[in-house]
């Protein structure tokens, strides 16, 4: 297949970020997982390319008995671990904004003196400010929290000022729709919708965003975005890994409330959704809504009429697993979007653990050629133009086309268009980095809206319903390392269609 590469020239007088104004973060959950993985290094890439506020604090807010300088030491650690080449002393000195509360989560004291600490903080170095609260807890614990930090008088609206209060919230959002709704509920007692950020981190990830750039400032593209033109689009995140560690949570949640309600629905959102009125959060937002609302609900008396459950073979034996897990760890689904636009166009989306390969992607397929001149001299019908968003790794975006090979004259190949972000030598921010700035900044465009998040459950409880119900939608064993449960062919198959080799 002949390939070419591209370029990436800035042609935007906006690829100029700015600094947040003050600003005090406080993790809850500072001595677990997220924090160490995600949390700590994107604060410190933001410091690196001068995204921090100046006057920018971390206080880490745990359980575990730990100092000061205990909390530090792991800040280093965790920096290490993240980015290479980072010299001590400047590790050190960055180490040095991060401070501990150590608190139980349900002690109104300890959120007493978070409060003084944040205002000391204020009073010393002026930085008033916002005030971020990120929840990197068990999700049941959030309604605990936001009320202790309410009694504590820590959360300021936002239409006060600068000096507001936002609170990140993780997913699991909930574990069905009436739980998401009775936390929302319970957020609301304390917080206006404008304080909350629900994160989902793939909306996140640069290759995610870039599709609303590609299709609304491309007049190649969104002319042709609709089902004249496109004929299917498949979704993939395959996993090699498997629960590493997490099989607590994740034996309970399940692919489908981990993976496919929150990553997979928000980027079919973003492929699917009309134009918004302008880039703005209400109008994105208000977009990723109506299309949620426009997939067609399975319908839950056939649970297996479209979709594809599977689990790894050796999942039971996993640590934290309970014996004899029913846990899915593969879910494959066809879904509908009832609108003009998208009329009988089907989107595939698969997630998977412990697959053969990493890999995250959205393949748009657009229509074959009819009435050819060439199909006279082809074996097949030309292949369909493919383009493909890879979300990782080697993020990028390619497309396939048919074009003349050299020489004899009726040479016709596959043609390759591609761009990868590293090749091009840009520095691709991890999405937490993306979002905890537009956090800090109050720019709500890339979280979920509780509208949304209600559209999202309201498409995955039929399903889950109708395997809890026992109609005989089998959990199909995969062996490790595979593409998933060989009956996920049949999904695309009905129509004549296969998925992408993962
Ligand atoms: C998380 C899920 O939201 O996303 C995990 O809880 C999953 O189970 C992870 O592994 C995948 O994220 P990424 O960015 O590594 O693809």
């Amino acid at each position: 297949m002949a390939e070419f590469r591209t370029q990436l020239r800035e042609t935007s007088n906006l690829c100029v970020e700015e600094r947040p104004g003050p600003c005090t973060m406080v993790i809850f959950g500072a001595s677990g997982d997220l924090a160490r993985r995600k949390l700590i290094p994107a604060v410190y890439n933001l410091h690196r390319r001068e995204l921090l506020p100046e006057k920018f604090e971390v206080v880490g807010f745990a359980r575990s008995g730990i100092s000061d300088v205990d909390f530090r030491a792991r800040v280093v650690d965790a920096v290490r671990a993240c980015c290479l080449g980072v010299s001590s002393r400047e590790v050190e000195r960055f180490s040095t904004n991060f401070h501990y509360q150590r608190g139980e989560y349900n002690d109104a004291e300890a959120y007493r003196s978070l409060a003084r600490t944040l205002s000391d903080f204020g009073a010393r170095r002026a930085a008033g400010g916002c005030h971020v609260f990120y929840l990197a807890t068990p999700p049941r614990l959030a309604p605990e929290i936001v009320a202790h930090l309410a009694g504590a008088g820590l959360l300021a609206e936002c239409t006060e000022g600068p000096a507001c209060s936002r609170v990140v919230v993780e997913k699991p959002f909930g574990f069905d729709l009436a739980s998401a709704r009775e936390l929302d509920q319970r957020l609301a007692e304390h917080l206006d919708e404008r304080q909350i950020y629900r994160i989902d981190h793939y909306v996140g990830k640069e290759t995610v965003q870039n599709m609303l750039m590609f299709r609304f400032a491309n007049a190649i593209f969104e002319p042709v975005w609709d089902a004249h033109y496109i004929d299917q689009v498949q979704i993939t995140t395959a996993e090699s890994e498997g629960v590493e560690g997490r099989a607590g949570y994740f034996d309970e949640a399940g692919a489908l409330r981990d993976v496919f309600q929150n990553h997979m629905l928000q980027m079919m959102a973003t492929v699917a959704m009309e134009p918004p009125s302008s880039f703005d959060a209400k109008s994105v937002r208000d977009e990723k809504t109506r299309i949620l609302r426009a997939i067609r609900h399975i319908d839950p008396s056939k649970p297996c009429a479209g979709v594809v459950r599977g689990q790894y073979e050796g999942y039971p034996a996993e640590e934290g697993v309970a014996p004899g897990s029913q846990t899915e760890t593969y879910v494959a689904a066809e879904l509908r979007v009832e609108n003009t636009r998208w009329q009988g166009v089907p989107f595939y989306l698969r997630t998977g653990k412990r697959l053969c390969r990493r890999a995250s992607e959205i393949a748009i397929f657009f229509r074959r050629v009819h009435d050819s001149m060439f199909a006279p001299f082809l074996p097949d019908d030309i292949c369909p133009n493919v383009l493909v968003f890879n979300v990782q790794p080697d993020e990028g975006v390619s497309l396939s086309i048919q074009a003349k090979g050299p020489g004899p004259k009726l040479c016709m190949g596959t043609l390759s268009m591609e761009f990868r972000y590293r090749a091009a030598g840009l520095d691709l921010p991890d999405a937490y980095e993306r979002l905890l700035l537009d956090c800090m900044q109050g720019d709500q465009t890339l979280f979920i809206r509780s509208d949304a998040l209600e559209a999202a459950w309201s498409i995955v409880d039929p399903i889950r319903r109708g395997w809890d119900a026992g109609l005989g939608c089998p959990l199909i064993r995969y062996p490790a390392g595979s593409e998933g449960p060989a009956e996920a062919a049949s999904i695309p198959a009905r129509i004549g269609r296969a998925w992408r080799p993962i």
